[in-house]
């Protein structure tokens, strides 16, 4: 049989659809049972799915106009009825899928996020400095949810960065909060000069950390409070805390402005469902999770002179301006 234009654009159709549906299942395994999707598999998926749009619509508009010409033709008739039951089958299909995506997502309820300044907050270095005397700034000027840079220990869990997580888990700056010399030398200062003064130690570390700082509920604890479950004193600078700095100044002090990350769906939702659906989502669409947390910023010994290069002015001292520890000394 000689091979007309609607057979051969509808059987490469069908090769297509093979092809991006097993690519499909190919990486939905992979962003469930492993750390990664591959690469290959991902741009064949995408390649696919286009290639199938240009085969299919030249096909059945095709096919359409074919109809609509012969459509006087008693042999074209049992055709028609039978192009008509097929495509209300598919019909009927893709409305009851789509009904159900539509089911899920208006059954989802994104976890708030409080980006206010408590009621109590004071604001002793006027409003537009929130967070002085630390140079470190929100880049909207607000609050962030004391979760929205926490959380670090999900980036171990999920088994994509167990090596880094482990690592930072007995650094020094996962206990830059904890750190039992800090927070004494930080209790003393608040005792002295209140407790507002304590938030130039908040953008580098902290008592709990730039968390804490961000989030305006920068208090002082006692030695009596329970402090193991605020995230902030546990995670100190945390995962986020460093991947969230969008720019940085080689003043030091902590002069830098951090974005408040967008989260995935699920991903600051408590419990396992939640963090297994939320670790599928990252892994299987990993382009924003690497575009907004990685920045060529962090190539630069600049960034850690943010916080490793540190002095003391008339604003804090009332004296004047003093040059304490600069690991970074030749920025
Ligand atoms: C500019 C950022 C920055 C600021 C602001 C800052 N620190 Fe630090 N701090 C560091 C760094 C970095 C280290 C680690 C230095 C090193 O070991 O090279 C450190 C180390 C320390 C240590 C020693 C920790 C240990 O166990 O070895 C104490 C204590 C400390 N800081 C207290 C404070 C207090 C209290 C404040 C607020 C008054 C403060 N720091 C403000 C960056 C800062
Ligand atoms: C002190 C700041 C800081 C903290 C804390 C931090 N990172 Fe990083 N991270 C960096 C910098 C800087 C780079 C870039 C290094 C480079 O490109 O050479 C980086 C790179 C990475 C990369 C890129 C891949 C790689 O191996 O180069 C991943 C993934 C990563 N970090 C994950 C994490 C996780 C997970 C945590 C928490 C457990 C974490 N980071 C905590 C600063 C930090
Ligand atoms: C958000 C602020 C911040 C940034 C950014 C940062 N650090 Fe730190 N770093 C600290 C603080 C605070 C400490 C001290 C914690 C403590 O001991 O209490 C510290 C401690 C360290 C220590 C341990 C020092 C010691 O004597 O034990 C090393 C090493 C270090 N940082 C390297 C880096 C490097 C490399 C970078 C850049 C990739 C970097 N840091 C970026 C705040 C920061």
């Amino acid at each position: 049989m000689k091979m007309s234009h609607f057979m051969l654009t509808g059987y490469i159709s069908m090769i297509i659809t093979v092809i991006a549906a097993i690519s499909g299942l190919i990486l939905a395994y992979q962003a469930v049972f492993l750390t990664k999707i591959s690469h290959t598999w991902d741009l064949i998926h995408i390649v696919s799915t286009f290639a199938l749009i240009a085969f299919l619509v030249p096909h059945t508009v095709l096919i359409m106009i074919r109809d609509y010409q012969a459509r006087k033709t008693v042999a074209i008739k049992p055709i028609i009825k039978a192009e008509s039951q097929y495509l209300q089958g598919t019909l009927i299909i893709a409305v009851i899928l789509f009904a159900f995506v539509v089911l899920l997502v208006s059954g989802y309820e994104p976890a708030k996020m409080n980006n206010e300044f408590p009621d109590d907050y004071s604001f002793l270095y006027g409003h537009d400095r929130p967070f002085a005397p630390s140079l470190a700034d929100t880049n909207t000027g607000e609050a962030f949810d004391a979760q929205s840079l926490g959380g670090s220990e999900g980036c171990g869990t999920s088994g994509c960065h167990q090596e880094i997580f482990e690592e930072w888990q007995v650094s020094a700056h996962r206990y830059s909060a904890m750190d039992v010399g800090f927070q004494k030398v930080q209790s003393v200062m608040a005792q002295q000069n209140g407790p507002e003064s304590t938030r130039y130690c908040g953008g580098c570390h902290d008592c709990h950390d730039p968390i804490s700082l961000f989030s305006g509920s920068k208090n002082i604890y006692t030695a009596e409070d329970d402090l193991t479950n605020l995230i902030g004193y546990q995670e100190g600078i945390s995962c986020l805390a460093c991947h969230a700095i969008k720019e940085t100044d080689i003043k030091g002090n902590a002069n830098y402005v951090v974005a408040q990350p967008k989260r995935y769906m699920f991903e600051t939702m408590e419990g396992d469902y939640a963090k297994t659906i939320s670790d599928f989502l990252i892994r299987s669409y990993p382009r924003y999770h690497v575009e907004s947390l990685q920045r060529k910023l962090f190539k630069s010994p600049e960034f850690c002179a943010g916080c490793h290069k540190q002095f003391i002015d008339e604003e804090i001292n009332q004296v004047g301006w003093v040059q304490l520890q600069s690991t970074a000394k030749s920025i």
